[in-house]
């Protein structure tokens, strides 16, 4: 993995194959370090500026040959775009897109400045940050099962971010750690979500997180299916019943307030290790993205991994009911009628609804048994989440408006999301002739009416949803993001918790 470290001194004068400088759209003279790089290539980037050949927009780069004017073969320099448009997930993305690029031409060692810092207006520690989870997160890729690829033997192996002024320089690196913390747990849970599913099994998950909880500190526990049975788990049993894979109740504890219990806060991810539907089946167009079905879990073991470096000071479970959806003759059928740990009775009338089901039973013991008294479930819960918001932002739902705001820690971290009612009149469709509830509704807003089922299982908690259908994977590399598993949104549940830990 590449090195991201700042350093103090002058860019002009690193000893590296690649200097990175940047420009923003407009600038006709640069200054700073793109001034002094300028400078010393005797005015070549400002009579590129000058030639139209270097305009500054968003991620654009320009390659400079030096040809012994400097140590370093080469000068980059990166756009940032318009000043007024300027953001931290302006730097995370060019850093993102940037750390593709060297890898691409060759680059080994480069430098960089501290994109923003000056007359972006971000604080070092914040710029920092940005640049490590860009890079870090930008250059990931899943090559467990395929080596050969065109840019196989390529590696970026470090980038400095150099810094003149030395009272910065402690800021940065700081923000420099705190952002490779998060890029690394980030790529835990892509990892998870990229495995295939013959791999990626209810109790290789549970492994992985018993892995990461002795890294990291972690308490570890996992429920199997007589713990369920004797628990009285009726709708994560219902679910598994069509499986040959064993299911795992994964629960990992963090104590970041021993002295008091009550300040706490759940996490509950969706862990479908794969979703055929059930008797209730898929369409085989695109199921193979059902591998993926339990991104939400694997968001909640890659912040459980972040929030044990970064030590808020409050108290964190992290739930995952792993199970995997499968039609047999052991299946359960359409019209089951099921009962969840807290006695309520379900009646299935899909059994593609299955993701509602399993958080029902795990957030009821997360209240239950761990005394939890905020709750956020994460899931890819409705195929109407994707029909709602598209690939863009995740839906965030919820009883509590509280729990619902603290979610606005998503506009620190770049993770969109946006708030979809849950107004009385949806309830409606969840009521079943036969059982207290049924888990499907009939006509629209299928995202609503899934926060509706899972609120019955979330009552007396401070409680939110947040469904990830639409933002779990990628198509496309696009700065910190590549194709395939995003990470979405384990950035923001470590800025949650966090927030929690200082809001009184
Ligand atoms: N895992 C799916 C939802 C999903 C679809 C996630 C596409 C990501 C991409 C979920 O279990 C599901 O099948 N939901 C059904 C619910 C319906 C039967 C009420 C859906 O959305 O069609
Ligand atoms: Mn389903
Ligand atoms: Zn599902």
């Amino acid at each position: 993995m590449v090195t991201v470290k700042a350093i103090a001194g002058n860019i002009v004068e690193a000893d590296v194959d690649t200097i990175v400088v940047n420009l923003f759209e407009g600038v006709t003279t640069p200054s700073g370090g793109t001034g002094a790089v300028d400078k010393a290539l005797d005015g070549a980037i400002s009579s590129l500026i000058a030639d139209g050949e270097i305009k500054g927009k968003v991620s654009e780069v320009t390659r400079i040959h030096t040809f012994g004017k400097l140590t370093a073969k080469r000068v980059v320099v990166l756009g940032l775009g318009k000043v007024d448009q300027f953001s931290v997930d302006i730097v995370r993305m060019v850093s993102g897109d940037l750390a593709r690029y060297l890898r691409r031409i060759g680059a080994k060692r480069a430098v960089t400045l501290a994109h923003g810092a000056g007359i972006g207006g971000l604080a070092p520690d914040v710029s920092g940050q940005a640049i490590a989870e860009g890079a870090i997160l930008g250059l990931y890729r899943f090559r467990n099962y395929r080596k050969q690829d065109d840019e196989a033997d390529k590696e970026l192996e470090e980038l400095h971010v150099v810094e003149q002024e030395q009272s910065k320089l402690d800021a940065l690196n700081a923000g420099i750690s705190v952002g490779q913390t998060l890029a690394e747990s980030t790529i835990i849970s892509r990892n998870l979500v990229n495995e295939p599913a013959n791999v990626m099994t209810p109790i290789r998950m549970a492994e992985i997180a018993q892995e990461v909880a002795s890294e990291v500190g972690l308490g570890y526990k996992a429920l199997v299916r007589e713990d369920m049975v004797q628990k009285g788990m009726g709708a994560i049993l219902a679910v598994t019943a069509g499986s040959a894979q064993e299911p795992r109740l994964i629960i990992l504890e963090y104590k970041g307030d021993p002295g008091h219990p009550d300040n706490n806060l759940a996490l509950v991810g969706k862990g479908i290790t794969f979703d055929t539907g059930g008797i209730s089946i898929k369409p085989s167009a695109n199921m193979w993205e059902m591998k993926g079905d339990m991104a939400g879990g694997a968001s909640v073991i890659g912040a459980m991994r972040a929030i044990a470096i970064l030590k808020p000071k409050l108290n964190v479970f992290g739930v995952v009911p792993a199970v995997e959806n499968m039609p047999s003759g052991t299946a359960q059928r359409p019209g089951d009628i099921i009962r969840a740990m807290n006695g309520k009775s379900i009646e299935v009338d899909n059994t593609d609804a299955e993701g509602r089901l399993v958080l029902a039973d795990a957030i009821c013991y997360a209240k239950e048994d761990l005394g939890a008294r905020r709750v956020v479930d994460i899931a890819t819960l409705t195929g109407a989440m994707v029909t709602a918001l598209g690939h863009v932002a995740s839906g965030v739902m919820g009883k509590s408006q509280s729990m619902v705001d603290v979610l606005q820690a998503s506009k620190a971290t770049g993770e969109k999301m946006w708030q979809l009612p849950m107004f009385d009149e949806y309830r409606e469709q969840i009521k079943s002739d036969w059982a207290d509830v049924k888990n499907t509704g009939v006509r629209g807003a299928g995202s609503i009416t899934a926060a509706f089922f899972i609120s019955e299982f979330a009552e007396g908690a401070d409680w939110a949803h947040l469904d990830i259908a639409g933002t779990f994977l990628s198509d496309k590399d696009r700065g910190h993001l590549v194709k395939g598993a995003s990470g979405i949104p384990v950035r923001t549940l470590v800025k949650l918790a966090q927030d929690l830990a200082t809001a009184k």
